[in-house]
């Protein structure tokens, strides 16, 4: 008999991307399927965690046994997971966070009239640097997609927002596939796991990520 090596960890996580509206009809994304935040919710959970899963639009179901937590925007997620964080042992942003959102979204449609509107952005908050920076932060994770020098970015963030562990990948080898290559960056070094299936590579970061939480 093998004890679930997450059992009684508390994950508080995010997945999916943001969607920021412009008018009722339109807004601005970023693109992600959700497929490897969703993957990972699934391997944590059958390695005996207790997930919360707060999501932006994404077209799939809520994996059994996760509590999923429906969301648009990343002003709703950061409050969504502000609420939640107190809870949590670990928290991994995988989500794709829009960065930026339309400053004053309009009450009614936009019509083409007279000259093409200016489009002002404002800055969204950063969700993972806002619970790493917490008094009594959970133990973070990130997720970096870079389309080049995925190791010194990687690096960067998780200095920057002073993370355990940043999963890294090229957007050319996931984005919106079933597959992908990610490498796992902590203190202790580089960890390049085998390119599969995002199910199999989401159960190599729980694994690592479970080694990580007993030493
Ligand atoms: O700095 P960058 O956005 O590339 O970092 C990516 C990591 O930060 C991901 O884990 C993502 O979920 C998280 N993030 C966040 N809130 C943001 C931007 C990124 O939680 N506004």
């Amino acid at each position: 008999f093998k004890p679930k090596p997450l059992a009684g960890r508390r994950v508080l996580m995010t997945a999916g991307p943001t969607y920021e509206p412009l008018d009722p009809v339109r807004g601005i994304t970023n693109i992600s399927s959700g497929k490897m935040g969703y993957a990972l919710a699934r391997a944590l959970r059958h390695a005996g965690a207790e997930v919360q899963l707060v999501s932006g639009p994404v077209a799939l179901p809520a994996p059994a046994g996760v509590e999923r937590i429906g969301v648009m925007t990343a002003a709703e997620m950061h409050l969504a997971v502000m609420q939640r964080v107190a809870h949590a042992d670990v928290f991994i942003g995988v989500a794709a966070v829009a960065d930026y959102r339309p400053d004053d979204a309009a009450e009614h449609k936009i019509k083409k009239t007279g000259e093409a509107p200016v489009i002002r952005l404002a800055r969204n908050p950063d969700i993972l640097a806002d619970v790493a920076s917490l008094p009594a932060a959970p133990f973070c994770v990130g997720f970096a997609a870079e389309s080049r020098d995925l190791e010194s970015y990687a690096r960067g963030k998780l200095e920057a927002k002073r993370l355990k562990l940043v999963v890294g990948n090229l957007v050319q080898d996931g984005m919106g596939g079933d597959t992908n290559r990610v490498v796992l960056f902590d203190a202790a070094g580089d960890h390049p796991l085998p390119a599969a299936s995002k199910d199999e590579v989401a159960a190599g970061i729980v694994a690592h990520l479970a080694r990580m939480l007993d030493a």
